[in-house]
């Protein structure tokens, strides 16, 4: 069957699917080496990273002591399961990341003699977080990465578009991606000597987030149907200071409030975490979300809630004016209310395995940021890394292309035409059997903060009497978001019955089933 009529082609040395901060960071540094197409969602503000509020964690001084102490909190934080090696090339690439960010022009927060401003979040050991526009670090450094690669010559920016399927080559090699739109009628086809997924993470399958609702992991479930390695997938950091009001979205207080002094307190304003860890408001954060989880379960008369009113007035409004001014139109004034808070899932430490140049098990793709598994964060992830990783993986994997003999001697070799068919039906469940929501509330209930043998394996049940729904039918955008949903889903509690029970993977009551250490899910065609 020929492409139909809407479909838009093109071929491109480099395809990057998804813009947020490690998409734009792996564009620019492989606009040096050929044309680069950029294949994303929606703007800039529909991924996560606009919405990062903290900062970016930097071992500054960049010397061996400040080397090993950002390595050792990281650990610290990961619940023993962070490769330390990888830690270290991580924490080593700090200093590339931030300068280059510094010469690309973030407007980073300096006092008043210029010298650059650090915060101190949760489980770091000492300030080391920059942060830009107080608590708008996210959407700074991605405006300004953004910046400096549209317009570019070389650059191509497509839009609204969600993958469907990788394109492999007669060899194997994947050479591109077909897109749907987000109405699901027109499609895009990208040509490329490698794919670098940048999609993010799939915090937004749970019903309670601090992620934009198109995180949702589709982009992960295309790939590993193509045969990409997932791992880690139970892995999932709920972040605990998120605002909880009745019928308004679940809005993130930065860590950075309990770094800078915040405490967390009950109805009777006791700082009630000093009961589950030493450090108190400054316990690794899977540690602070299970003690609110807890302490809600052990006492649900009692509300939890985050107080900054002891800080100065001024001093909030200036370094967290973003957060400062949400809570004041929700009729919440900071300087003087307590903030209602429950966790919600924030973001995935697991994910479409790779190496420390971005390079998965499939020939020609690539993965950086969230979206991809590289064990430096662990069971649970160290504040403020995460920008971290996702500058420091986008120069690591443009280097590992550059060093990759393959794209360079080779042309792109096309699909075989049955590849590149434009699907005219696809494999769901109808959207009367089972909505997002539906699979939302599922994981949130028996794959959340707290987990429970019982509801583990009662929601893989679910899953799967949910899948056994599938059949062909029309193709939609409604209904790819389920299957892939419903796949992702599968592998997530899969992977809860064999993970270790550290961290973000924490059992409490039944004791486990099974026991194993192996997480990895081969993909299957
Ligand atoms: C925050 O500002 O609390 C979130 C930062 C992060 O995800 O590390």
């Amino acid at each position: 069957m020929s492409p139909s009529p809407h479909t838009r082609r093109l071929t491109a040395d480099f395809l990057i699917v998804g813009g947020g901060i490690a998409g734009y960071q792996t564009a620019l540094d492989l606009l040096s080496l050929g044309s680069v197409a950029l294949v994303s969602r929606g703007s800039i503000a529909s991924g996560s990273s606009y919405y990062a509020q903290g900062g970016l964690a930097i071992p500054w001084g960049f010397d061996r002591e400040a080397i090993d102490s950002h390595v050792e909190d990281t650990i610290r934080a990961g619940a023993g399961l962070c490769d330390p090696e990888r830690v270290r090339l991580l924490i080593e690439g700090a200093e590339e990341a931030f300068a280059t960010l510094v010469s690309y022009g973030v407007p980073f927060d300096r006092d008043e003699s210029g010298q650059i401003l650090f915060t101190r979040e949760a489980a770091h050991s000492r300030p080391r977080i920059v942060h830009a526009g107080g608590d708008k670090t996210g959407s700074y450094i991605l405006k300004t990465l953004a910046q400096n690669v549209h317009g570019h010559e070389r650059f191509t920016f497509l839009t609204p578009y969600r993958l469907t399927r990788l394109l492999k080559g007669s060899d194997g090699r994947i050479v591109g991606g077909l897109f749907m739109d987000e109405e699901g009628e027109g499609w895009l086809e990208v040509l490329a000597k490698a794919t670098i997924m940048a999609t993010g993470g799939f915090s937004a399958l749970f019903a309670r987030t601090t992620n934009p609702p198109s995180q949702v992991g589709d982009a992960a479930a295309v790939c590993h149907r193509s045969g990409a390695i997932l791992e880690r997938l139970a892995f999932t950091q709920f972040h605990p200071t998120v605002l909880d009001l009745p019928g308004e979205s679940p809005f993130l207080l930065t860590e950075a409030l309990r770094g800078e002094g915040g405490h967390v307190v009950n109805s009777a304003g006791e700082r009630i975490l000093f009961r589950y860890h030493p450090e108190g408001e400054l316990a690794p954060r899977d540690v602070v979300s299970r003690a609110l989880w807890l302490e809600a379960r052990a006492n649900p008369e009692s509300g939890l809630y985050l107080s900054v009113t002891h800080l100065p007035a001024p001093y909030l409004k200036r370094r967290f004016p973003q957060v400062y001014s949400h809570c004041l139109s929700l009729g919440i004034d900071l300087s003087r209310d307590w903030a209602p808070i429950r966790p919600a899932a924030h973001f995935q430490m697991g994910g479409i395995k790779t190496d420390m140049e971005g390079r998965t098990n499939l020939p020609g793709l690539y993965a950086v940021g969230e979206v991809a598994s590289t064990r430096v964060h662990g069971a649970n992830r160290l504040a403020s890394n995460s920008l971290l990783e996702a500058l420091v993986m986008g120069h690591r994997c443009v280097r590992g292309i550059s060093a990759d003999p393959e794209w360079r001697e080779k042309g792109i070799e096309p699909p075989p035409p049955e590849e590149r068919e434009i699907p005219r039906t696809m494999l769901s469940v109808p959207p009367d059997l089972v909505s997002m929501k539906m699979i939302q509330e599922l994981l949130w209930e028996k794959a959340g903060i707290v987990r429970f043998m019982s509801l583990v394996l009662s929601g893989r049940e679910e899953i799967r009497s949910w899948l056994a729904m599938m059949r062909e039918g029309p193709v939609t955008a409604e209904g790819a978001l389920i299957r892939n949903a419903l796949e992702l889903s599968r592998e997530i509690f899969e992977d809860l019955l064999v993970a270790p029970r550290v961290g973000a993977n924490y059992f409490q009551g039944e004791s486990p089933a099974q026991s194993g250490s192996s997480t990895q899910k081969k993909g299957k065609e």
